[in-house]
This record gives C-alpha cells, sequence and structure tokens, in this order.
C-alpha cells in the first residue's frame, strides 16, 4: 500500500471522526481522544441480556499440560510485595519453574468461587476483577524457558490449565520484533492479555471496548504483583506488535492481544 493511500484514508477516518465527535457534542482535538471519547461516551446505559449463557472461555481441542492451579503462595506480605514491585528488566538464566509459571496465572485469572450470575449457574468469580464479572480478558503464555513446557504458546484455561496452542520456536521472533528491547532476550515467559469484547459487549454494546481495555489493565496490575510476590522478576510490555501476536498464539480474528507480562527469574 503506498504510504499516501494510508495517510489519506487515516484523514478521511479521522473526518469521519470529527462528524461523529460534532454530532454528539465531544468536543476534542486528538484522533485518540476524539476514539476514547466515542467509546466511552456515546452509549453510557448497559442494556442486559442473557438469553443464553455468558461465555466465560475459549475452548480449544487437546490435552492440558498443566493443571489450572494455583499451587505456590508467597510468604511475604502484602505491602512488601507492593514496595517491592517495580518493572523489572534484568532477568537471570535460570529456567521458571511450571508451578511458578500456572501459579502466577491461576492467583490472576484462576476461578476462587461459583456463582450465579445474569441467572445462570456455574458463572466463574476470578481472582482478579473484570467488568460485569464477565472475564472479557484470557491470559495466554509463551514459554521461552520454562521447565516443563515445550517452546511455544499456550491458552490459560480456567477449568482445565495450560493448553497448547503452537509448539515452536518463539524466542528469536518476538527479540527480533522488538530490537531495542535486548533484555526480553532473557525473559522465561511472556504473558499476553487478550481481550474478547464480544462477551462485555452482549452486556454493555458501545462500551465493551472501554471495559475491555480496562479489564486489561487491571489484570496487568494484578498480575504484576503476584509475579512480584512469587520472587519473579517482570515487566508489563505495551509494545509486542498485535499481529505477531495473533499469530503465535493462534487467535481468532475477533481476540485481540491488548498488553503483554515479559517474566524472568531472579538468578
Ligand atoms: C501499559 C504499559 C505499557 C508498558 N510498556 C512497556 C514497554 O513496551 N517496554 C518497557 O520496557 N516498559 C514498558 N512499561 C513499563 C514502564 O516503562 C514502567 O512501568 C515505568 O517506566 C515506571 O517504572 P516502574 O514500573 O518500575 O515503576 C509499560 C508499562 C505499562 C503500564
Amino acid at each position: 500500500m503506498h504510504e499516501n493511500d494510508a495517510f489519506d484514508r487515516s484523514a478521511r477516518l479521522a473526518e469521519s471522526l470529527e462528524i461523529i465527535a460534532r454530532e454528539n457534542d465531544i468536543d476534542h482535538e486528538t484522533m485518540t481522544g476524539k476514539i476514547l471519547h466515542m467509546v466511552t461516551g456515546l452509549v453510557s446505559e448497559p442494556k442486559s441480556s442473557f438469553p443464553t449463557p455468558p461465555t466465560y472461555r475459549r475452548v480449544i481441542e487437546g490435552e492440558s499440560v498443566a493443571g489450572p492451579g494455583p499451587k505456590m503462595q508467597s510468604s511475604h506480605g502484602f505491602f512488601d510485595v507492593v514496595k517491592a514491585r517495580a518493572s523489572r528488566r534484568d532477568f537471570g538464566d535460570s529456567p521458571l519453574s511450571l508451578d511458578i509459571m500456572t501459579s502466577i496465572l491461576a492467583w490472576t485469572l484462576g476461578q476462587r468461587e461459583e456463582t450465579i450470575a445474569y441467572d445462570w449457574r456455574g458463572a466463574p468469580l476470578r481472582y482478579c476483577a473484570s467488568a460485569g464479572g464477565l472475564a472479557s480478558v484470557d491470559g495466554y503464555c509463551l514459554a521461552l524457558n520454562v521447565n516443563g513446557l515445550a517452546e511455544g504458546s499456550y491458552y490459560y484455561d480456567y477449568q482445565r490449565g495450560l493448553v497448547q496452542t503452537f509448539i515452536g520456536a518463539v524466542t528469536e521472533k518476538i527479540a527480533a520484533a522488538l530490537p531495542s528491547m535486548t533484555w526480553l532476550e532473557k525473559a522465561a515467559a511472556i504473558v499476553v492479555l487478550v481481550g474478547n469484547p464480544e462477551r462485555v459487549d452482549r452486556k454493555y454494546g458501545v462500551m465493551a471496548s472501554k471495559l475491555c481495555l480496562t479489564d486489561a489493565g487491571v489484570a496487568a496490575g494484578h498480575l504484576e504483583l503476584v509475579a512480584t510476590a512469587l520472587e519473579t522478576r517482570a515487566c508489563i510490555l505495551g509494545s509486542l506488535p498485535v499481529a505477531l501476536l495473533s499469530e503465535t498464539l493462534v487467535l481468532e480474528p475477533e481476540q485481540i492481544p491488548l498488553v503483554s507480562i515479559a517474566i524472568g527469574s531472579r538468578t
């Protein structure tokens, strides 16, 4: 595609956004501002109907390679963990243990209880909060150096544990995508939080995009603290390319990689 074509298209989009913004009394200059105000402002009343049960997980064929956990606990006090949290990029060479990997995912995205929601039984409540309890964000793990996990990508299913979506070399691809971040080469795993906007769209309509992004932020902050409590090093990553992640994680078109967390060992 010619650079000018892309420019023309984005100019037309900006123009349309401007018209929508004017029609809806949104007075914002930047395109990001316009988009954010569109998705957050146009519909403020949730539409609430679940004639069929909400979907809380992706169903993937194949054996799970590790249970859903959680297994490991931390002996550190909560506020010591808060004090210790920092974006750590100084990863050691040791692999992560499988128990630590599943525990990090489980203490964030695992099921803490079951409840009745929207008149349907069997609704999972997770350790981390989500809009409407609808679990719009799922966790995937790129295993780069995890004991007991072949290099590749895995879906964390709160019912079944880690289910493989792809097996093969991913470390070089990830490192090549962000050549300025050489520290990433030593990450033992990258957790990718993937948005499923349709899970919240059923209830919240146009607010779905905002809530899905918020869910991803909540889960990322929660997971970073869990990773700290379990004495690993972690850094949130907003910059991994979406196309690369979608291909490597084997996502469906409607599933959107939103934010990642690189995790490594201390030694
Ligand atoms: C949404 C988000 C995206 C981020 N993306 C990156 C990134 O791509 N690369 C990176 O090195 N750090 C990234 N960070 C980490 C920030 O640089 C870091 O949080 C900030 O410098 C403050 O440092 P602290 O986390 O140690 O307090 C990101 C943090 C957040 C919350």
